[in-house]
């Protein structure tokens, strides 16, 4: 966020994008999400794996925001500087992924859509793997997997038990 500088116009409009409902940004990740999908073919399970699958993962559905150039509220940080791919488990990272972030009701905040829904499980975890090479020094994670189907189970009770 900028300091010192005038609200224009822009601002106006900013201010609108960050009050816009959820569903909306589902509307957005599961687009998002496709374009990312549509330069794979989820038959080659394996190659999925490969590091390439995730980087283009992340160029396809996240870059835009996360390469630490835009502005909020949908100006991520450089994932070099998010303690999400240094935790000793995937989980943070995860979790974010799939349910993103929204600001309280009727407030701005950083907006970020949740991926739940829109990626499937072999991707996210072809870019994990990707993100935890590229962003931490830290050494592979284990068990993405295990960690994947964890979160998103506990998401499907979250939904449950709030409808
Ligand atoms: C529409 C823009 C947008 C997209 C697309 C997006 N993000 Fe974000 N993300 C944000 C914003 C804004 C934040 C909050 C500011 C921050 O902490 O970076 C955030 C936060 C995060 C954080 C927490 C960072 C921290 O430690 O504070 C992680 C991790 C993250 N995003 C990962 C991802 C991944 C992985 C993807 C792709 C699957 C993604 N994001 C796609 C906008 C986006």
């Amino acid at each position: 966020v900028q300091h010192g500088v005038s609200r224009g116009p822009m601002a106006e409009v900013t201010d609108d994008l960050s009050t816009v409902p959820t569903p909306d940004l589902h509307a957005i990740a599961v687009f998002i999400a496709s374009q990312a999908n549509s330069t794979h073919h989820e038959s080659a399970t394996t190659a999925a794996q490969s590091p390439e699958t995730g980087a283009q993962i992340y160029e396809a559905t996240c870059a835009m925001c996360h390469d630490g150039s835009g502005e909020l509220p949908f100006g991520g940080i450089d994932l070099t500087l998010s303690t999400a791919v240094d935790s000793p488990t995937p989980r943070n990272l995860i979790n974010v992924t799939l349910q993103g972030l929204a600001p309280p009701a009727g407030q701005a905040g950083p907006i970020m859509p949740g991926f739940n829904g829109a990626i499937t499980d072999s991707l996210l975890a072809a870019m994990l793997v990707y993100l935890r090479t590229r962003y931490s020094a830290r050494p592979p994670w284990n068990n993405i997997s295990g960690e994947i189907r964890v979160a998103r189970r506990d998401l499907k009770r979250e939904s449950a038990s709030r409808s």
